[in-house]
């Protein structure tokens, strides 16, 4: 009987965890919708977080894979000279877009369209690419009353995260998109392939620049300074024996 009672207890406690639990992961949503719309508004946060990594697929019409991403996606709003930040939450993101034999996009949306991220891929010979990137954000805005403010950008014909066909593009550093004055992307990491993806499993990674710097110039520079040392010793050697000549000549 006693026993019986303690187990009760036990989990209505633990009951009362999770309650507590979801009380406070609600509470912890960085999107809350508006007190009476229920607008999908994203709050805009005034410190830099690592962004959540999710991975997002496209298939086309016969149900092939055409577009995976794996990436860390940070937005930044610069507004009157202030700097504010937001994570895409993969679980909130909509997977859109439209696989082509020569161009390919794929749009990562939140609810109500609240926010979006659009990768154009284009198809050019043995390679694929990426030539557009297209987003806005529509947030809460940063002071009580203020008015409602989307802000949005664009790159467009570039030629970024490129690799061949049935590789794909792999970026561990980050990268930092340049899209408006008022608004900048962040993805960190970021891996992509479009067109030729078998079975949707990625291919080859190629390095990006970054990350092959980040890994090499510690070895240059530790080449370096070994053979800055390494002739040191040897001059030093050098003059001494030079110096025990002269000794020895004398
Ligand atoms: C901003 O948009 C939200 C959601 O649509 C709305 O509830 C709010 O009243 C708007 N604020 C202003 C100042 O227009
Ligand atoms: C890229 O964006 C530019 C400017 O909006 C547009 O003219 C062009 O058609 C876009 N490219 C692709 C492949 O969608």
């Amino acid at each position: 009987m006693m026993r019986w009672r303690h187990t009760g207890g036990r989990s209505l406690f633990f009951l009362a965890a999770v309650i507590a639990g979801v009380h406070l992961q609600r509470n912890d949503r960085s999107v809350q919708p508006a007190s009476q719309a229920q607008i999908y508004q994203p709050v805009l946060q005034p410190s830099e977080a690592v962004p959540p990594i999710g991975t997002y697929m496209l298939k086309n019409l016969v149900g092939k894979p055409c577009i995976k991403a794996t990436v860390g996606a940070e937005f930044i709003v610069i507004e009157k000279k202030k700097t504010w930040y937001f994570n895409l939450d993969p679980s909130s993101v909509r997977t859109a877009g439209y696989c082509g034999r020569e161009a390919a996009v794929l749009s990562l949306t939140l609810p109500d369209n609240a926010a979006s991220l659009q990768f154009t891929f284009r198809k050019e010979n043995n390679l694929f690419y990426v030539t557009n990137v297209t987003v806005h954000v529509s947030p809460r805005p940063v002071c009580q009353g203020c008015a409602n403010k989307t802000y949005s950008g664009l790159l467009a014909d570039q030629q970024l995260f490129a690799a061949a066909k049935g590789q794909s593009y792999y970026c561990k550093s980050e990268n930092l998109l340049l899209t408006s004055p008022e608004l900048r992307i962040k993805l960190v990491p970021l891996q992509m392939q479009a067109f030729t993806l078998p079975r949707g499993h990625y291919g080859e990674e190629v390095e990006c620049w970054a990350d092959f710097n980040h890994r090499v110039i510690p070895v240059i520079i530790g080449a370096i300074v070994t053979g800055v040392i390494l002739i040191a010793l040897l001059t030093s050697l050098f003059l001494k024996d030079r110096r025990r000549e002269g000794y020895d000549r004398l």
